[in-house]
């Protein structure tokens, strides 16, 4: 069996079904009728222009814009909309295109930062370290030392985020999504601004989340041979219309893609590299 084939008798049910999503600002149509689904144990990319409406998209899944159309069915249950409490209750976690850490703290306080919800002792008991908020605590802390050995960090815990280099802030940034023990993952440009070097690295940790938690993930990101590199399936968008969604070797091939990307306007001929 082939590295595809291998990875597509392990993905399962279909977790996440998007359903005839519109999205507006006003006059700026942001999303348009977009339907899509993401399967359980998939690695799912949305690629397209800027302007394109990717972040947008993934805003409507974890509740922060609501569409105007269409529905959010996730594991089963529909949604006319998210809202943001609940998707994190549901176990949708996200890292942000522009980072959205507290700078001046450690990157071991930033982590723990993502573990708040799942923490039941309330602040007050925590703050004073009475008896189970003690004892929680502590399993919570190991929790987030498991994160931080995972993606390799362990030499800068104690640092302030705001003096790492930005390919490690991107890493914390990804540590405080998966201190949610999240279901589905979803990673706004988690490459942006890096080096060939801190892409690799990245797109191995991605590669690892999903492989050794079975998180299911959906990643926005530039550059091809990433998308191309580790996703099972890509969605495409261009002015908020979904222009083509399949395998990657399908969405390569196909020809509205090819126009969106080389910006040939249609009717023309398409050169095919
Ligand atoms: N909060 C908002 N208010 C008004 N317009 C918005 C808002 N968020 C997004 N838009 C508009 O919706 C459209 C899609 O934006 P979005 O950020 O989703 O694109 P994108 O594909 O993520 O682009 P990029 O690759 O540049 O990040 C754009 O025209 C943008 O200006
Ligand atoms: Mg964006």
């Amino acid at each position: 069996m082939n590295a595809s084939s291998a990875r597509e008798a392990r993905m399962g049910q279909v977790l996440l079904d998007l359903q005839n999503l519109s999205l507006s600002f006003g006059g700026v149509k942001a999303l348009t009728d977009i339907s899509f689904d993401v399967r359980e144990h998939e690695i799912r990319a949305i690629i397209g222009p800027n302007g394109a409406g990717k972040s947008s998209m993934l805003n409507v899944v974890n509740g922060v814009y609501t569409p105007q159309q269409g529905r959010i069915v996730f594991d089963g249950k529909p949604f006319a909309r998210m809202n943001p409490r609940r998707a994190a209750e549901m176990g949708v976690a996200r890292t942000f295109q522009n980072l959205a850490l507290f700078k001046g703290m450690s990157v071991l306080d930033n982590i723990m930062s993502g573990r708040n919800l799942r923490m039941k002792s309330g602040l007050f008991a925590q703050a004073l370290r009475w008896g189970p908020a003690e004892r929680e605590e502590t399993a919570h802390r190991a929790f987030v030392e498991n994160i931080i050995d995972f993606l390799e960090i362990q030499a800068w815990r104690k640092v302030p985020v705001g003096r790492l280099p930005y390919g490690l802030q991107k890493r914390v940034d990804l540590g405080r999504a998966l201190a949610m023990e999240p279901r589905l993952l979803l990673l706004d440009e988690p490459m942006a601004g890096m080096n060939m070097e801190e892409k690799q690295d990245m797109s191995r940790f991605i590669l690892d989340v999903n492989d050794e938690f079975g998180t299911t993930i959906v990643l926005i990101e530039h550059d091809m041979g990433v998308v191309m590199d580790i996703s099972d399936r890509v969605v495409v968008l261009d002015y908020g219309r979904k222009i083509g969604d399949g395998t990657p070797d399908e969405v390569r091939q196909n020809p509205e893609v090819i126009r969106a990307y080389l910006g040939v306007t249609a009717g023309e001929p398409v050169a095919h590299a």
